[in-house]
C-alpha cells in the first residue's frame, strides 16, 4: 500500500449490520478490532478476547463487505508464544474472511511479523498505546511525550516497516512523534489519538456513533448520540406494547375469510 494524498478512513466493525453500513458509506478499511471485547462483549479490557470470538466477528464483517478491506486483530496470546501459533491464528482469521491481520508491538514483534508476512499474509502493525500490554503496565497514557519514548517509537516504526507490515496504527502518540514517523516511513500510518499528520484515521464505531459511554477518550469525536435515540425508541416500543397500540393491523396476518368461516363452523366458535 503506497501513501496517497487522500487520507485513509478506517472504522472498527464487528457485526454484519454495522459493517454493511460502513462499507456502503465507502470506508476504506473495516477493522475487526479486539476492542470488540469491550464494546460488544462487555469485558473491562481486551485481554479475555479469544480466537474463536475474533473468528465469529471477522466472518460477520467479511460477509457484509463489498468494497472495504477487512483487517482483523490477533487477540492477546494468539501470536506471542510461538511463530507457529502466530501463523496458524493469522491463517484462521484469513479463512474467516479477513484480507489482513493486525498485531500489537514494536521491535520485539519483528520476527513474528516477518514469519506471518513470509507465508503471504499481510500484516498491519500497532504501536504507541498497546491495549493488550501497555494498558497493563502503564495504564491509559499518551506515548511519545519524552525524547526517550519518542526515539523508541520511531525505532519501532522503522523496524515494523522493515519487517514488512503494510501499514502501522499509532495509538495515543503525540502529534509531534506521529508526524516524524509518518514522514520517515513509506507505508501509511493510521492514527487514533495521534493527530492529523497520519495518513489515515481509525475510530471505534461505537465511539463515533455515541453508543459506548463507559469511557470517552479526548481523541474521540462523536458524530451522533445513538444511545439516546435507541433508549427513546425502546421506551416508545415498551409504551406501545403496554397500551396495546402495537402491533397494529399493518403488523399482523389474517386468514382467508372463507377459511376462517370454515374453521369457526368446524370448532363451533
Ligand atoms: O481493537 C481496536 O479497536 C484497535 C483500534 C483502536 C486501532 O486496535
Amino acid at each position: 500500500m503506497k501513501k496517497e494524498s487522500k487520507k485513509i478512513s478506517v472504522i472498527t466493525s464487528y457485526d454484519y449490520s454495522i459493517a454493511s453500513l460502513c462499507d456502503k458509506a465507502g470506508i476504506d478499511i473495516l477493522l475487526v478490532g479486539d476492542s470488540a471485547g469491550m464494546v460488544m462483549l462487555g469485558y473491562e479490557n481486551t485481554i479475555p478476547v479469544t480466537m474463536e470470538q475474533m473468528c465469529i466477528f471477522t466472518e460477520s464483517v467479511s460477509r457484509a463487505r463489498k468494497n472495504s478491506v477487512v483487517v482483523a486483530d490477533l487477540p492477546f496470546m494468539s501470536y506471542q508464544s510461538s511463530f507457529s501459533d502466530a501463523i496458524e491464528n493469522s491463517g484462521r482469521l484469513i479463512k474467516a474472511g479477513a484480507d489482513a491481520v493486525k498485531l500489537e508491538g514494536g521491535l520485539p514483534m519483528v520476527e513474528t511479523i516477518s514469519a506471518i508476512v513470509e507465508v503471504g499474509i499481510p500484516v498491519m502493525g500497532h504501536i504507541g498505546l498497546q491495549p493488550q500490554t501497555t494498558m497493563l503496565s502503564d495504564g491509559y497514557k499518551v506515548q511519545g511525550k519524552t525524547e526517550e519514548s519518542a526515539v523508541k517509537l520511531i525505532e519501532d516504526a522503522k523496524a515494523l516497516e522493515e519487517a514488512g507490515v503494510f501499514s502501522i496504527v499509532l495509538e495515543m502518540v503525540t502529534q509531534d512523534v506521529a508526524k516524524i514517523i509518518s514522514d520517515i516511513v513509506k507505508i501509511p500510518t493510521i492514527g487514533i489519538g495521534a493527530g492529523n499528520y497520519c495518513d489515515g484515521q481509525v475510530l471505534v464505531v461505537q465511539d463515533l456513533l455515541g453508543m459506548y459511554d463507559k469511557i470517552k477518550p479526548k481523541f474521540v469525536k462523536r458524530y451522533m448520540n445513538l444511545s439516546e435515540d435507541i433508549v427513546k425508541a425502546v421506551e416508545n416500543y415498551k409504551k406501545d406494547v403496554e397500551s396495546g397500540s402495537f402491533p397494529a393491523p399493518e403488523n399482523w396476518f389474517t386468514m382467508d375469510e372463507n377459511e376462517f368461516k370454515k374453521l369457526r363452523d368446524k370448532i363451533g366458535n
